[in-house]
């Protein structure tokens, strides 16, 4: 993949722009897709003058397939992420997750008929729902996804796999854990470090505590995705991208309370839905990860270390933030 034309959808949001930079030091040419959103274009400020920026909507967007003609690989990360919404707007998660995949893969199809572009594209563990099995390999089924945006997911990995197999893209899915690190917009840690802002002697917790999820750190998550991509064989592929272990909500608050230098925090939860923190929250997900490990690739930091890192590299992305 190296030296090759990319298009990074969603390049300026959290994880697309680490995306972006790694991509930048391997020497492609890059151009980063976003309307901004919830993207930002500080974001970009390591790779600028390195890449090309296109501030547009996959969901409107003409001229889609004339830009693809010269691309040679499309990460797709262009997605609402927010699982939470999916409650109360059940339209959001199809606009932007499924008809934007649509909208990327028909000028894809379009714009080289004989030979498309090939994609990676990031769905998530969201698309197992309460799996009957854990850790979850990539071939548990059935998937009965609880929440819009992992239905949303579910629909855009199913386009895909048609897509490769009637033209002819190779495709590669990516379904991450809770992925955690700097440049951070939503996530537990996040919202945590917000709450504890706004009140430093009390910290509600959503759901009973007892939920258990894995966590990964977004330079690792990166590195699974690009390894994967740029060694895969086959025409389509599933990994899950993860950790080996997992943590239980409960260790979170006091890992970023810590490292805020807070002391005598109250603690409280609110009990949520069924336990889970809201409603479409999967209470317990823990991934397997035997297939992308086969790959040669290998995590860095398991799910305690990745929090305690990526708690560190949020309050000072938000200090930087609010500071004159
Ligand atoms: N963060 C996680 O824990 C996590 C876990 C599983 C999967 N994912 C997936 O990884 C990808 C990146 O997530 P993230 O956490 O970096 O979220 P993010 O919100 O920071 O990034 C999404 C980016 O897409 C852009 N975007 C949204 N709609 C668009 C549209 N219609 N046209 C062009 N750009 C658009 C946004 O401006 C933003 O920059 C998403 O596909 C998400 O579903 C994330």
């Amino acid at each position: 993949m190296n030296g090759k034309k990319v298009l990074v959808t969603g390049g300026a949001g959290f994880i697309g722009s680490h995306l972006v930079d790694a991509l930048v030091l391997r020497g492609n040419d890059v151009v980063v897709y976003d309307d901004l959103s919830s993207g930002r274009m500080e974001f970009l400020d390591p790779c600028m003058g390195r890449i090309d920026f296109l501030k547009r909507d996959l969901v409107t967007d003409k001229k889609l397939a004339d830009l693809l003609k010269d691309i040679d690989h499309v990460y797709h990360l262009a997605a609402n992420p927010d699982v939470r919404i999916g409650a109360d707007d059940t339209w959001t998660s199809v606009e932007q997750n499924i008809i934007a995949t649509y909208n990327l893969l028909e000028a894809m199809r379009i714009s080289r008929p004989d030979d498309p572009p090939s994609i990676s594209f990031t769905s998530t563990s969201t698309v197992y729902g309460n799996a009957a099995v854990l850790p979850t390999p990539e071939d548990y089924g059935p998937l009965m996804p609880i929440s819009q945006y992992g239905a949303s997911k579910l629909a855009a990995e199913a386009l895909i796999s048609a897509f490769s197999d009637n033209f002819g893209m190779k495709a590669s899915v990516f379904r991450f854990a809770n992925v955690v690190g700097s440049r951070s917009t939503h996530g537990i840690l996040f919202d945590l470090y917000h709450k504890l802002k706004r009140d430093p002697t009390r910290l509600e917790i959503l759901g009973d505590g007892l939920q258990r999820k894995s966590y990964i750190h977004v330079s690792d998550c990166v590195d699974a995705v690009l390894h994967a991509t740029e060694t895969q064989r086959s025409m389509f592929e599933y990994y899950n991208i993860g950790t080996k272990d997992h943590a239980v909500i409960n260790q979170i608050p006091l890992i970023i309370i810590e490292a805020m230098g807070l002391k005598d925090v109250e603690v409280y939860y609110t009990g949520g839905h069924k336990g889970a923190g809201w409603k479409g929250d999967v209470k317990f997900m823990s991934l397997a990860v035997n297939k992308i490990l086969a790959t040669g690739w290998e995590f860095r930091y398991d799910s305690i270390e990745s929090l305690k890192k990526a708690a560190k590299e949020i309050i000072s992305d938000q200090e930087a933030s609010i500071s004159p």
